[in-house]
């Protein structure tokens, strides 16, 4: 891989339980294995310690990822490829991961999101309580930072088996089911889609005349 196709790509996401977790770490994980220099980032959390206290799986999931940095501005700034990963939360993104949006004015003002590849992921507790939703929520947002959205699609085997086109989706099953192969594989997929379009944005703007 030449300097101008390694592309980097931040992962940011937000997960109280841990499945959008394994989505974003096996998102990082595939797109590592494509060259790309990878940053696996979580939101900051917004709950008060007593809510997170209150619930077994949140408490220890927050345990057990404190070792994962916190997003900052700096990452969307310095990514080419920006896969976000967010649980629905009444058919929407979590209000953790809204949050770090709102954070980035200053540079959506200055044009230093625009031209990015972007992408999204989430879980949801039943299979028709929001996933498209909430991935179409969060392409807003895309739109706005004038983002160039790829989403997965039906461009691979994997899509016919996990079924959604605008992005993986897991269904949790109130968290008793973690994400198994099928939307393991369909999340690396799509980062490595996502890389694939980000190299070749990287060549076409290296290329003699451009
Ligand atoms: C406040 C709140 C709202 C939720 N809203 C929805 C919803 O609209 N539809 C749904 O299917 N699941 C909903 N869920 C369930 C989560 O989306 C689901 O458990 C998801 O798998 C959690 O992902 P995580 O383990 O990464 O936190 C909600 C959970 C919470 C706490």
């Amino acid at each position: 891989m030449d300097f101008e196709t390694q592309v980097k790509v931040a992962v940011i996401y937000y997960s109280a339980t841990g499945s959008v977790f394994k989505l974003a770490k096996a998102a990082a994980t595939a797109a590592e294995k494509c060259g790309a220099e990878v940053r696996l980032r979580k939101v900051r959390e917004l709950a008060p310690d007593e809510a997170v206290a209150s619930n077994q799986g949140w408490a220890a999931h927050a345990e057990q990822t404190q070792h994962v940095v916190e997003a900052a501005p700096d990452d969307l700034e310095w990514a080419d490829v920006v896969l976000f990963g967010t649980p629905t939360r009444f058919g929407l993104p979590a209000a953790q991961l809204k949050q770090f949006i709102d954070t980035n004015g200053p540079l959506w003002a200055q044009g230093l999101l625009a031209d990015k590849v972007a992408s999204a992921f989430t879980s949801a507790s039943t299979s028709h309580g929001g996933h498209e939703s909430t991935l179409l929520a969060l392409a807003n947002t895309f739109y706005h930072w004038g983002m160039v959205i790829v989403p997965p699609g039906y461009t691979d085997e994997i899509q016919f088996q996990s079924g959604n086109p605008y992005g993986t989706s897991h269904t949790s099953n109130n968290g008793e089911d973690p994400p198994g192969d099928v939307e393991v594989d369909a999340v690396a997929y799509q980062a490595r889609r996502a890389v694939s379009v980000a190299q070749a944005l990287a060549r076409g703007r290296a290329a003699p005349g451009m």
